[in-house]
């Protein structure tokens, strides 16, 4: 039987995935391709590394690219290495090569995606990347084949499991985050580095790779408002748990105005809202459309076989619709009309207060002066006789964040996060907004 020629970047945890995957589910492969899959070479950074993995002894393990680049006929190369540099140039090379490429690298795909996928394009080969957002789920190939009609005019997500493992962890267990990130770590959830994750630079290089493809551009980085979960205290949960809001690390793209934003921010939801439940490591996405509505995915956000499932399906996928080439979305994004001066929803802690009273009386003022509703106040105890106090509040667009900003040179200790809330009225009021 004829074969389809893949040569593997990287023999890492997800590598290692793939490779396992090929072996495993060769029949499947067979019946859904009509030829074998078959695993020419495989490029590792060191070839002396002790590996838990049988690879078929044909295979060629290598350090040197170059021995890549002489094979003939390779189908596809799947890059697996991470990183920027030299992932670029062996993707680069390998498209001009007259290779399909498949990455999972989010990282590469935020910075240097559209020049990437426009080198696919000028060789005619393509470039697939379902797996650099949200691992196992589905996300890229929604946006991209099964929703090319709909107008999108809103996403919002869980693209980081380490962040919401942690969150969860804390909340449930009524641990610190410092405690939390370490159990993370144990069990492999979170990196000996976990910066990338914890600051939220790693939900924001996925959001940009949604971005680049729903909306064919990024917003400018440095308007992207990107905050961590470093600042988040168990306190600060327990008192949201009364209001019934959990905290989640999300990243959204909406449109504000006449330009499309994008946020990383640790934000309450609301019961009502389907990303609430996405607990522990998870990823969850919620697409709002104009036709279909709301469109919800839950699943493996990453993992060996999470993530090489996803590289699996592109392969399938790029290697059926070859010579169709990759759908666009045809159309540039129309301006949609906004609700101007939408009333938002914030939830604003006041930290290890003294004196409770006094000070609830002095913010409680302030909100009034500034023309803000509070909706509700809760206060908790802590053990060193300071208090902690939550604050459900709402105003319009961008009246808050400036009331916000004043406040909290005045007030020690005050934080606010966005509350998302997804209930039926406001869903429908959202709708059938276009120009
Ligand atoms: N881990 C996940 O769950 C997950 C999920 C979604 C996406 N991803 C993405 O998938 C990619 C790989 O992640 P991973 O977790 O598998 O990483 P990993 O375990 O660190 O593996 C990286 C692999 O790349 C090889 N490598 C590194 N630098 C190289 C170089 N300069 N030249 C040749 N080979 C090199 C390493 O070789 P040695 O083995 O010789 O060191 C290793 O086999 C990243 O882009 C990551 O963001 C990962």
């Amino acid at each position: 039987m004829e074969s389809i020629k893949v040569v593997l970047l990287g023999l890492g945890t997800v590598g290692k995935g793939v490779y396992e995957t090929i072996q495993t589910h060769q029949t499947q492969l067979q019946a859904v391709l009509g030829k074998k899959i078959e695993v020419v070479a495989i490029l590792v950074k060191n070839k002396e590394k002790k590996r838990e993995i049988d690879l078929d002894p044909s295979v060629i393990l290598t350090t040197d690219y170059v021995d890549i680049l002489q094979l003939p006929e390779i189908d596809f190369v799947i890059e697996m290495i991470g990183g920027i540099e030299p992932a670029r140039t062996y993707i680069e090379q390998s498209l001009t090569k007259g290779c399909h490429v498949i990455t999972a690298n989010k990282e590469l795909m935020a910075f240097h995606g559209k020049e990437l996928r426009k080198i696919a394009e000028q060789t005619g080969f393509q470039l697939a990347y379902e797996a650099s957002v949200a691992g196992a789920i589905p996300v890229i190939r929604t946006l991209q084949e099964l929703l090319q009609v709909n107008h999108i005019t809103k996403i919002e997500a869980i693209l980081n499991g380490t962040t919401n493992y942690i969150l969860t962890q804390m909340r449930k267990g009524k641990i610190s985050f410092e405690q939390a990130l370490m159990e993370a770590k144990e069990k492999g959830y979170a990196e000996a580095d976990p910066s990338n994750d914890i600051e939220g630079w790693d939900a924001f290089f996925k959001l940009m790779v949604l971005s680049d493809l729903v909306f064919d551009e990024q917003p400018n980085w440095n308007h992207v408002d990107r905050s961590g979960i470093e600042q988040v205290l168990i306190e600060d949960l327990t008192l949201a748990e009364q209001f019934g809001l959990r905290l989640k690390l999300i990243g959204s793209l909406y449109k504000n105005h006449d330009r499309w934003e994008a946020k990383v921010k640790p934000t309450f939801l609301s019961k009502s809202h389907p990303l609430y439940y996405v607990e522990g490591v998870e990823n969850g996405i919620v697409i709002e459309t104009d036709l279909a509505g709301r469109l919800f995915f839950q699943g493996s956000g990453a993992g060996s076989l999470a993530t090489a499932s996803a590289i699996i399906e592109d392969l399938v996928n790029v290697w059926q619709r070859q010579k169709l080439g990759v759908p666009k979305r045809g159309v540039k994004w129309k301006a949609i009309a906004e609700h101007k001066g939408d009333q938002s929803y914030w939830f604003v802690i006041q930290s290890k207060q003294k004196h409770r009273k006094n000070e609830d009386l002095l913010l409680k003022n302030s909100f009034q002066q500034f023309g803000i509703t509070i909706h509700a106040s809760e206060w908790i105890e802590l053990p060193n006789q300071e208090y902690t106090t939550g604050y459900v509040i709402s105003g319009r667009g961008d009246d808050i964040k400036k009331f916000l900003y004043q406040v909290e040179k005045q007030y020690w200790g005050l934080k606010w996060y966005p509350i998302s809330t997804w209930q039926e009225q406001e869903e429908k009021s959202k709708r059938k907004v276009y120009a």
